[in-house]
Order: structure tokens, then C-alpha cells, then sequence
């Protein structure tokens, strides 16, 4: 609720949401980067953009085979190049693999060039959603609910870096994309709102 001059207002939680930047969704595999990311982009009119997909293309192949032929390092070497591309774009929805944000030169590129959102999510929701696809060349090194469980204890620190943390749980993602919208809308705000 506002006040100008006496009269109260409701604020329209429904108003246009105009982005500065690129919203660069992060998190770990099985976070819903893509699903909400979709969602997000159709939601805000602007295109949507996995960063996977763009290595691939760009590679000639899929990012198991970058893992298997060329190893781990020279596939996050291809992931900061790419995604450097992409964050000089016109502002659109970007889906980021697992580790892109844990990378410190990427990382430092997507907080200074986009909105960060962490897809916060637990072990058993990543599990749930990673375990019936077996595509995820890291998750195939050992028991891949073990493997989720390190990286968590791993990354979750540097992913409470990002601008936003949004919880993404077991609710219909048209649900978790809402709460990223409005997450988005008091953060876009804060930066607006002088000190
Ligand atoms: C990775 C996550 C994958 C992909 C690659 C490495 C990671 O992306 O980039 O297999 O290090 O967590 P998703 O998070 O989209 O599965």
C-alpha cells in the first residue's frame, strides 16, 4: 500500500516489468533453470537463451562429448567464452549450466553484466528431476545423489552470491516463475530507490 498526497493506492503487482538486463538464471542440475527460464521469458516478452545449447552449437557436439574428448577444464573455458557472447546481447532470459556460476571469471562477468538468480533447491527435489535423464556427464562419475550432495555442500555458498534466491521446490513452476518475477520486481526497485 502507498500514500501520495493522503491517497492510498494499492501498488499493481501486474505492471510491466521492464529489464535493464539480462536475467542469468544459475543453480545446480535439476534446479529448474530451463523450465522456469521458459516461463520467465514468455512472462517478461523477452527471448530465452540456454547457455548449454549455445556451447553445443558452438562446439559441433554435445557437451558430454566436449567432457569426454577435450575434459572438464577446456569445456568451462568454452562456457566463459560463450557466455561473455551472450551477456553482450540485447537483455534476455539466460539458462546456465551447474558449474557456469562457480567459474570465478564468469561469474564475475554475469554479476557485472546481469541480474543473478540463484533456483535454490533441495537434494531430493535435484534428484527427482535429474535421475531419469543420464545426459549430465558429471552425474555419471559415482552415485549421482551422492555427487549432487558434494557439489551442494560445494557451490551453495557461491550461489548465495547471486543478486536473488529464489526457492525452486516441488510446486507447479508457473508457481516458482511467479516468485521469481516478484523477486525480480523489489530488486529492479532497490537499485532504482536512491540511498
Ligand atoms: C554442469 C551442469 C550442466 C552442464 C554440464 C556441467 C555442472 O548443466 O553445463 O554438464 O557443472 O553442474 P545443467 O545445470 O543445465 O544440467
Amino acid at each position: 500500500m502507498g500514500d501520495i498526497h493522503g491517497f492510498k493506492f494499492i501498488m499493481d503487482a501486474r505492471s510491466p516489468l521492464s529489464l535493464p538486463r539480462t536475467v542469468a538464471l544459475v543453480g545446480l542440475m535439476g534446479a529448474g533453470k530451463s523450465a522456469i527460464g521458459k516461463r520467465l521469458a514468455m512472462r517478461l516478452g523477452l527471448p530465452f537463451v540456454d547457455a548449454d545449447d549455445e556451447i553445443e552449437r558452438a562446439a559441433g557436439c554435445s557437451i558430454a562429448e566436449i567432457f569426454e574428448k577435450y575434459g572438464e577444464a577446456d569445456f568451462r573455458a568454452g562456457e566463459r567464452r560463450v557466455i561473455s557472447r551472450l551477456l553482450d546481447e540485447p537483455p534476455h532470459v539466460l539458462s546456465t549450466g551447474g558449474g557456469a556460476y562457480i567459474d570465478p571469471e564468469t561469474r564475475s562477468l554475469m554479476r557485472a553484466k546481469a541480474v543473478t538468480v540463484w533456483l535454490r533447491a533441495g537434494l531430493d527435489v535435484l534428484f527427482d528431476r535429474v535421475r531419469k535423464r543420464g545426459h549430465r556427464p558429471l552425474l555419471r562419475n559415482g552415485d549421482p545423489k551422492d555427487v549432487l550432495a558434494r557439489l551442494m555442500t560445494q557451490r551453495y555458498p557461491i550461489y548465495a552470491e547471486a543478486d536473488i534466491v529464489v526457492d525452486s521446490t516441488a510446486q507447479p513452476a508457473d508457481r516458482t516463475t511467479e516468485q521469481v518475477i516478484e523477486a525480480l520486481r523489489t530488486h529492479l526497485q532497490a537499485e532504482k530507490t536512491p540511498v
